[in-house]
């Protein structure tokens, strides 16, 4: 089989399974299994693929049209340019929470001393990692209550060369942490899917993502009801807490900060339009009177 013949096979098969952008996810498959970058497969196309190379790429794709994730499959997703190692411990990094990492981003740049964060939820350590890297003088603690999320997450500290700035604890939102400590920054994506959508969630969401990782509880935002509270006591004056939430969520989740005695600062949209990162800063004594 030449490699062009390959990719247009593998498209149909794809396209047939229903999957979205078919030749792209084609060609993703096409290079997991050669070793290639999309570049080189497009432009070798009359280039035959060795038989046993053809036959782990045809079991490569029917793993895929029977509804495994693609990221699942290659065990990698890019997030805000740079590559997560993903298993199905863990959630596959969406580009909406991009947002958020560029927000805090934004943020600590701007701050007058080193950024001491914490990710509650960390998960892949997408958000964590991203920052630290970003942010050099930034230092973080990853908490997930999944001690193998937090493997994972170690996992791709080490390979972007930020382990040695952020500490992976496993534990219940903010319970880990003594009550006198105090971050700069708290933020996270927190599972926030009402359990009654599970039967509508897309079937490779609802089959192969954790789904410690993809609901909040009943309504969908019973992690930000226990989270939120116990915000303040762990900001310095002044400090933020962003959390991404799920389409029609913000004002509940506004009202759960402001319930907490957090100034609600903004609320940023996603490309579609959709609230999708609330900003919260703990109200500092000076600014109170
Ligand atoms: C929506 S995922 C977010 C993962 C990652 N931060 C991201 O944005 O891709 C939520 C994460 O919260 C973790 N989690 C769920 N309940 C938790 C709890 N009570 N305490 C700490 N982490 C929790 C899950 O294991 C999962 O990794």
């Amino acid at each position: 089989m030449l490699i062009g013949d390959a990719r247009r096979w593998a498209a149909e098969e794809l396209a047939r399974a229903g999957v979205r952008s078919p030749m792209l996810s084609a060609d993703l498959l096409l290079g997991f299994a050669l070793g290639w970058d999309r570049v080189r497969i497009i432009s070798h196309t009359e280039q035959p693929i060795a038989e046993d190379l053809g036959n782990h790429f045809k079991k490569l794709v029917a793993r895929h049209a029977s509804g495994e994730p693609l990221h699942y499959i290659t065990g990698e997703r890019e997030f805000y340019g740079l590559p997560f190692r993903v298993t199905p411990a863990v959630l596959i990094p969406r580009p909406e929470t991009e947002i958020l990492v560029e927000k805090a981003i934004e943020l600590m740049q701007r701050h007058s001393s080193p950024a001491r964060f914490v990710d509650v939820g960390a998960g892949s350590g997408c958000i964590a990692i991203s920052i630290a890297k970003a942010v050099p003088s930034s230092t973080g603690w990853a908490v997930d209550i999944s001690c193998e999320a937090l493997e994972i997450a170690r996992e791709n500290a080490v390979r972007h060369g930020v382990a040695d700035r952020i500490q992976f604890i496993r534990g219940d939102l903010l319970e880990c942490f003594l009550a006198e400590l105090r971050f700069d920054f708290i933020l996270s994506n927190p599972p926030y899917i009402a359990l009654r959508e599970c039967d509508n969630l897309p079937p490779d969401v609802r089959n192969f993502e954790p789904h410690l990782a993809l609901f909040g509880g009943e309504s969908g935002l019973e992690i930000y009801s226990r989270l939120i509270p116990g915000v303040p006591p762990h900001l310095v004056p002044g400090g933020y807490l962003l959390v991404e939430s799920g389409a029609g969520q913000a004002e509940q989740i506004r009202e759960i900060a402001e319930s907490a005695c957090l100034s609600v600062e903004m609320i940023l949209n996603d490309l579609q339009g959709i609230p999708r990162c609330l900003v919260a800063r703990k109200i500092s004594r000076r600014s109170n009177g």
